[in-house]
């Protein structure tokens, strides 16, 4: 398979046309239909990617080290905390030195606003594409499985009503990136998207600002409420999930008054009746049972959450493939 982004960096959808965007969902459809008819894919043969990881993770680890398998290569798993970089190695020479031993770099650093940055240092000095796996602002790997579950399960997604909801949850403070992902990505596909979350629980205002320049150039919508049921009702899709109060408070501390004055914002049965009676249940997961969600509603007829985290290997194994192939 003609590796045709051979060298990019995939660090934010933002830097990828819709064209190139739709390109990887067609490879990703593909080499999902391969996986599931065992046909073999060895679109990476003899190609390394390094893994690097600041934070824990199930399913962007496991993509991509059984996905670059699948393709023929190896991925190599660094827990950074065993690196050198816990001693203080820059992110230039760990750059440097991985992209002379492979043929890519993937690195999660959700560090608020140390993330993004450590990803663009090492692409400026990496001659192999830097892959984010979630950084302080962006989760392009998420984005790209989300947009293709969505258009599995759907006929258009042009003014389909999506709801990204601020739900309760208490397990860690949640990187931003994946809500702020969604909200600039969506629009670009003509989607009408809320933004619903309770007051102090705010987005940065260039995302918003830009949310709404993709809505106005691709013929969708985009509007914030701070009324959870309001973003329930007619909603074709809800993506109900919690995420930190990073913009309005950089304190590291999980749980505080603010937090537990929102319990309510729960993706209960009773709000799901609210929404369009076909309406999907997303989540990029892990979810927090019993207060993001309740179980009746993950388990239940609308939720596609697995679908959706199943997604992750083809994106993962798509991004790869047209990346790292012929160095
Ligand atoms: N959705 C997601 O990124 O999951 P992990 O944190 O398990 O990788």
């Amino acid at each position: 398979m003609e590796p045709l982004f051979k060298g990019r960096h995939f660090i934010t959808l933002e830097e990828w046309t819709k064209a190139e965007i739709d390109k990887l969902l067609e490879v990703s459809k593909e080499l999902k239909r391969k996986f599931l008819n065992n046909e073999p894919t060895p679109y990476l043969t003899n190609k390394t990617a390094f893994l690097m990881f600041f934070e824990q993770s199930t399913r962007t680890r496991n993509s991509m080290e059984a996905g670059l398998a699948h393709l023929g290569g190896h991925a190599t798993f660094l827990d950074t905390s065993m690196m050198q970089i816990s001693h203080g190695e820059s992110a230039k020479d760990t750059a440097v030195i991985l992209s002379s031993y492979g043929h890519g770099i993937a690195c999660r650093n959700c560090f608020w606003e140390v993330g993004n940055k450590y990803l663009r240092e090492m692409a400026a000095y990496s001659t192999v594409p830097i892959m984010n796996l979630q950084c302080d602002l962006y989760h392009p790997m998420q984005g790209l499985a989300d947009l293709m579950t969505i258009q599995e399960v759907t006929h258009s997604t042009k003014n389909l009503k999506v709801s990204i909801i601020w739900a309760y949850a208490k397990s860690h403070k949640k990187p931003i990136s994946v809500p702020l992902t969604q909200i600039l990505l969506f629009p670009r596909y003509a989607m009408d998207v809320t933004l619903a979350y309770p007051k102090g629980y705010d987005l940065p205002n260039w995302a918003i600002e830009k949310a709404k320049e993709n809505a106005r150039a691709n013929g969708g919508s985009f509007r914030i409420t701070n009324d959870m049921e309001e973003a329930f009702r007619n909603a074709d899709i809800v993506i109900p999930k919690n995420w930190g109060s990073w913009v309005n408070n950089q304190s590291t501390l999980v749980i505080d008054d603010l937090l537990e004055s929102y319990k309510s914002w729960k993706c209960t049965e009773e709000m799901m009746k609210l929404a369009s009676p076909n309406v999907y249940y997303m989540h990029a997961l892990p979810a927090d049972r019993g207060n993001e969600v309740e179980d009746s509603v993950i388990d239940g007829p609308h939720s596609i959450v697995y679908q959706e985290a199943e997604n992750r290997l083809h994106t993962a194994k798509a991004v790869m493939t047209m990346t790292m192939g012929n160095k």
